[in-house]
């Protein structure tokens, strides 16, 4: 191979930038070209894309977002529309593909791998909900955030000892709640793996106050349920003051964490190893802090991220 094109697509993650920093320095480095292609799908089925030197992914490893854009692009599912990105890249002389980003991103690398162009997945988003992976590129960054938001909700919940609710984005995985309610001491947590009633969530939430417990922080995945009609059940019923606080898009953002940067400077750069071993079709990942590598259909098809239920028990024994 001599030419590759490098992409991130989806929801933007910290640490994406280091991750095509990882791709370009040591693709240029093996003599290959890189090309970034801008706004994700869209920009590949637009053929906006530039040759990048190693001084264009200079001063952006410390930098959230992604300098190449992202975009959520649903028309990449139309075959028609793969078709024109097809033709894209081969008029570009493109003999691969990495793309970075989540299960979506993945699909569409999957649908390009079956159509004969072979790409190279790297997980990158927030919710750590990528198969084939321990993390994603950007998890601990936004754990970290959470973390300091929970810590600065403490402060104030405490000093009025009122209840919080805080949603925590995710979407249908719950580590990065499990784990911020672990660091942030929360009292108590609820995700979408473990089947939940506002009632048990009150019971429980009564149990604390029985006990003694002056306030409550409760981590809530998002997309479990409206949360501030959830603060005024838990008020109404415990006759406690109770908040609600979403997150949002706030945990995307930031400097990724030191963690984040070595993550994908190494997913990068393995990227570069797979495709000159003559790999298509795979998705990197690191298991055991060990790079590892899957089919990437295999990954999207069969393969389960494992809950960590250890992790659930030692959260419930924090209680
Ligand atoms: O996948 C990352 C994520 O931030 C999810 O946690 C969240 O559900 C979603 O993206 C939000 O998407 P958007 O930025 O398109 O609103």
């Amino acid at each position: 191979i001599k030419k590759i094109g490098v992409l991130t697509s989806g929801g933007d993650s910290p640490g994406m930038n280091a991750a095509i920093r990882g791709v370009v320095r040591a693709g240029l480095g093996e003599g290959l070209e890189v090309f970034g292609i801008y706004d994700g799908y869209l920009g590949l089925y637009e053929d906006r894309m530039v040759s990048l030197d190693r001084y264009s992914v200079s001063d952006l490893i410390n930098h959230g977002g992604t300098f190449l854009g992202s975009a959520r692009f649903p028309e990449f599912r139309e075959e028609s529309t793969r078709m024109i990105a097809m033709e894209n890249m081969k008029k570009r002389g493109l003999d691969a593909l990495v793309v970075i980003g989540g299960d979506g991103s993945y699909m569409g690398a999957k649908r390009l791998t079956e159509m004969g162009f072979p790409c190279i997945g790297l997980p990158g988003t927030i919710d750590n909900d990528v198969a084939g992976t321990d993390y994603t590129i950007g998890y601990h960054t936004a754990l970290e955030t959470v973390v300091e938001a929970i810590d600065r909700l403490r402060d104030t919940s405490s000093s009025h000892q009122r209840i919080s609710i805080v949603e925590v984005m995710g979407r249908h995985c719950g580590d990065l709640t499990l784990a911020a309610a672990i660091a942030g001491g929360c009292e108590f947590f609820v995700t979408p793996e473990i089947p939940y009633t506002r009632e048990e969530l009150l019971a429980e939430i009564n149990a604390g106050i029985a006990k003694g417990k002056k306030h409550a922080i409760v981590a809530i995945t998002e997309l479990i349920c409206d949360v501030s009609e959830l603060a005024r059940y838990i008020e109404k019923e415990t006759g406690r003051e109770t908040r609600a606080t979403v997150l949002g898009h706030i945990q995307r953002g930031g400097a990724p964490c030191a963690y984040d940067r070595i993550l994908a400077s190494r997913m990068g750069t393995y990227a570069i190893d797979l495709l000159l071993q003559g790999y298509g079709g795979r998705c990197v990942g690191v298991q055991n802090e060990k790079m590892v590598h899957h089919d990437i259909i295999d990954a999207i098809e069969n393969m389960k991220r494992p809950f960590r239920k250890d992790v659930l028990e030692t959260a419930k024994r924090l209680y």
